[in-house]
């Protein structure tokens, strides 16, 4: 596994890649890498030629200080891990060499990204799309891989993607859970076990939310309602949004009809948690 941290080599590398007609196959992360990151490695690797991982903890997307300097960190095992799940190329570069002191170009997708986790973020979206286009430009993969856990940005990236014509592939993997449900995520180290049993709410609300979909309810309201009953059941939980929208516009929707995507942002103790469902 070649580890790289320079964005010029990064770059020479990916262009002599492509050149020998290799497919590349890209997994952008934050690092801090569980189980769920592994899962678009494998998907990735059965993608493409070669499979490159980014870790890179991106500044940018964290509006709040505290949060970026409360990110797990865990360069060392990562890199062992993702050599464990044979990755071919880690790109892992200082924050230096990203944003130079002068930094001022960004990209903003203006309309997908104002609601659900865009109005408790604000700044988040416009920090990932600028992080994933340079990405994109210094890895220069033919695909790239981005999880379901995130509905909203896989969503923001395909967008970002079609409208700046990029020749990338982007493809969405599904939501990894834990045994007993809780989808895997960085910040779930953060949870105590007290903690950890009251998250598990997230994914018994979104379980009883389908079940009511699939048992007719069609008014939104009265699914959320009952997503936020089961939320606020647990001492430690505290809703940030419950929200039903459109699965590929994100608008709102009253009554449910075709593809919805049921989002939800709960935060368990400190730790700001997310998890959704398409139904
Ligand atoms: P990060 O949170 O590290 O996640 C990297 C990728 O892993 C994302 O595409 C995310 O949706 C996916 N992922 C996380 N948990 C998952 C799970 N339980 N099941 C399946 N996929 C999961 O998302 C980011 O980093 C950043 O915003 C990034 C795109 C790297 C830009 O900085």
């Amino acid at each position: 596994m070649k580890v790289i941290r320079d964005i010029h080599q990064m770059q020479r590398l990916s262009e002599d890649l492509r050149k020998k007609g290799k497919t590349l196959a890209f997994v952008p992360t934050l690092g801090a890498l569980h189980e769920g990151h592994f899962s678009l490695i494998h998907r990735a690797r059965k993608k493409g030629d070669m499979v490159i991982l980014s870790i890179f903890l991106n500044p940018i997307q964290f509006s709040d200080p505290m949060d970026l300097k409360n990110y797990p960190k865990s360069m060392r095992r990562d890199l062992h891990q993702a050599q464990n799940h044979h990755v071919d190329i880690v790109f892992c570069p200082s924050e230096k060499q990203m944003y130079s002191k002068d930094f001022s170009t960004y990209i903003v997708e203006e309309n997908l990204s104002k609601d659900l986790c865009g109005q408790s973020r604000p700044g988040h979206f416009r920090g990932v799309t600028t992080v994933v286009a340079k990405l994109f430009n210094i890895v220069k993969p033919h695909i790239a891989l981005f999880g379901q856990k995130d509905a909203q940005q896989a969503i923001i990236i395909q967008r970002m993607v079609r409208d700046l014509s990029w020749d990338i592939e982007i493809k969405v993997a599904s939501i990894l859970r834990d045994r007993d449900g809780l989808a895997y995520s960085s910040r779930n180290i953060h949870l105590s076990p007290e903690e950890r049993e009251q998250a598990l709410a997230l994914n018994e609300a979104l379980f009883l939310a389908k079940i009511m979909a699939k048992g007719g309810e069609k008014n939104s309201s009265k699914i959320i309602q009952k997503i936020k009953k089961v939320i606020r059941a647990k001492p430690l939980a505290k809703v940030d949004y419950v929200e039903i929208v459109d699965a590929q516009t994100l608008e709102k929707v009253k009554t449910i009809e075709g593809k919805v995507l049921i989002a939800l942002a709960i935060y368990i103790g400190k730790t700001r948690l997310i998890d959704n469902l398409i139904i």
